[in-house]
């Protein structure tokens, strides 16, 4: 009976669940977040130390969809600069500046600068280049994978993890054979709090350019805890800004015709120009935004269809419902869970008074399956319409690579649907560490041709 007392472990309170990143190997715990969601539009969660990460003040954490767009829709009151927009503060003052260097960590009109350049760098023919790019690389990562009449595959590294760093590849102009870099960097600041991810090290340097070897030469190694040095800061990440700053200096002197060639290339309304760092702190954002995001949300997707064989077999037999059925894949699995803003006023939010300085966290997975806007949320349907959802944010920071994401699960499912008659789980899949990202590191499938 004592021995009982002594290892049963106590009951922890949803808002404790909710924040853990361990629970989420398990799976996101939607239960708490219901229970939380019905309680109030706004719960105070506790920062309790975890993994490396020390305490912190605690935040309000935005769990119904309304509440969340009025967040977002206000970045004067609650703003992307003043603590950054990780749940983690930066660990020192010259972190938090370090972060604010990038666009995702500022506000209008700073931020508009920025957005409004890269905005008309998207130009409707690098989009169109970029979208018949897309299709092509999809294409040849199915033929090389969708072979014979049946087999399996780990969908996670053999399908999804190639088509963001091809297509990232192409908007960045960087060489491709360069491209596995990417997938480092961006392990390495998504993981930090996941073991098989923070020392990532998939790039082969053989296969690399030059440039890319001289950036390697930096790369930092574990400390002497085991643990990589802090990825959101620069001394971090030195091998990813050696490799932008080569970059920049190569596409001043040798334009092509990709979206950064275009951007080195503007002239903003005062005459000025993307600065040298501007450039580099670009660079880092796309280099983790277009990438993680989507390795996680591809095989997501692909979860659904393998739990739902009836909405897979609706697609093979009418591909014009495609654009729909991403839109409820990115909603059901939701591959950002969250992103924070700080209060800049003392100010009230679904009832709720919130404190100048308070950390605001909105939940993307939550307001995703608020009951107010989604009938039978947890249901994936993929005739849902309409499908408001937030994945992609809202406001002033909605996500500059939404149509480039989009375009790539289209045709990527285009593809493997049109390949194979069946798709079935062939082992158990591993879900990352982390309260962030809805990550999927290994997703063993069957398929039959
Ligand atoms: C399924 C895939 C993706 C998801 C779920 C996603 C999600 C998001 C979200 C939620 C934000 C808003 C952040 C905030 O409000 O603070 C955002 C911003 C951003 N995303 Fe994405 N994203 C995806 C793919 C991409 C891709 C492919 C690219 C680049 C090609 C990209 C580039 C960006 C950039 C540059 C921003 C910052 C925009 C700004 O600060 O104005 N994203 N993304």
């Amino acid at each position: 009976m004592g021995r009982q007392m002594t290892t049963a472990r106590p009951a922890r309170s949803d808002t404790e669940v909710v924040f853990d990143p361990a629970g989420y190997v398990d799976g996101v715990p939607f239960e708490a977040l219901a229970r939380l969601r019905a309680a109030a539009p706004v719960a105070w969660v506790a920062e309790t130390p975890v993994l490396g990460w020390p305490a912190g003040p605690g935040f309000w954490l935005v769990l119904r969809h309304a509440a969340v767009e009025s967040v977002l829709a206000r970045p004067q009151l609650f703003s992307s600069a003043r603590g950054a927009t990780q749940i983690r503060d930066p660990a020192t003052p010259q972190a938090l500046g370090y972060v604010r260097q990038m666009m995702l960590n500022m506000d209008p009109p700073v931020h508009s600068r920025l957005r409004r350049l890269l905005t008309r760098s998207f130009t409707r023919r690098a989009v169109a280049r970029l979208e018949d790019r897309i299709r092509g690389h999809a294409r040849a990562i199915c033929d090389r994978v969708f072979t014979g009449p049946r087999g399996e595959c780990d969908f996670a590294k053999d399908v999804a993890a190639d088509l963001p760093l091809l297509a990232l590849a192409d908007i960045l102009g960087m060489p491709p054979q360069d491209r596995w870099l990417l997938f480092d960097w961006s392990n390495r600041v998504i993981g930090y709090q996941d073991p098989d991810y923070a020392t990532s090290a998939e790039f082969d340097p053989a296969a690399g350019t030059p440039m890319a070897r001289q950036a390697l030469a930096l790369r930092p190694v574990p400390g002497r805890a085991g643990r990589m040095p802090d990825p959101r800061t620069r001394e971090g990440m030195p091998d990813l800004y050696a490799y932008a700053h080569l970059l920049a200096e190569d596409k001043r002197g040798h334009p092509g015709d990709d979206v950064m060639s275009i951007l080195l290339a503007q002239v903003d309304d005062d005459g000025g120009q993307v600065s040298v760092a501007e450039f580099e702190n670009m660079f880092w954002l796309f280099a983790v935004a277009g990438n993680e995001t989507l390795r996680n949300g591809l095989p997501g997707a692909c979860i659904a269809l393998l739990e739902h064989p009836g909405a897979a077999d609706e697609l093979r037999g009418d591909p014009a419902l495609m654009p729909a059925a991403v839109e409820e894949m990115l909603r059901w699995w939701t591959p950002v869970m969250t992103f924070r803003r700080t209060a800049t006023a003392d100010c009230e939010l679904g009832g709720q008074r919130i404190g100048e300085g308070d950390k605001v966290v909105v939940s993307f997975t939550s307001a995703n399956r608020d009951e107010a806007v989604f009938a039978d949320p947890g249901r994936f349907d993929i005739h849902r319409h309409p499908n408001p959802h937030l994945v992609f944010g809202y406001g002033p920071h909605f996500c500059l690579g939404a149509h480039l994401a989009r375009i790539q699960m289209r045709a990527l499912f285009d593809e493997v649907l049109a390949r194979t008659s069946a798709l079935r789980y062939a082992g158990e899949p591993a879900y990352l560490r982390s309260n962030f990202q809805r990550g999927v590191k290994k997703l063993p499938i069957a398929w039959t041709g």
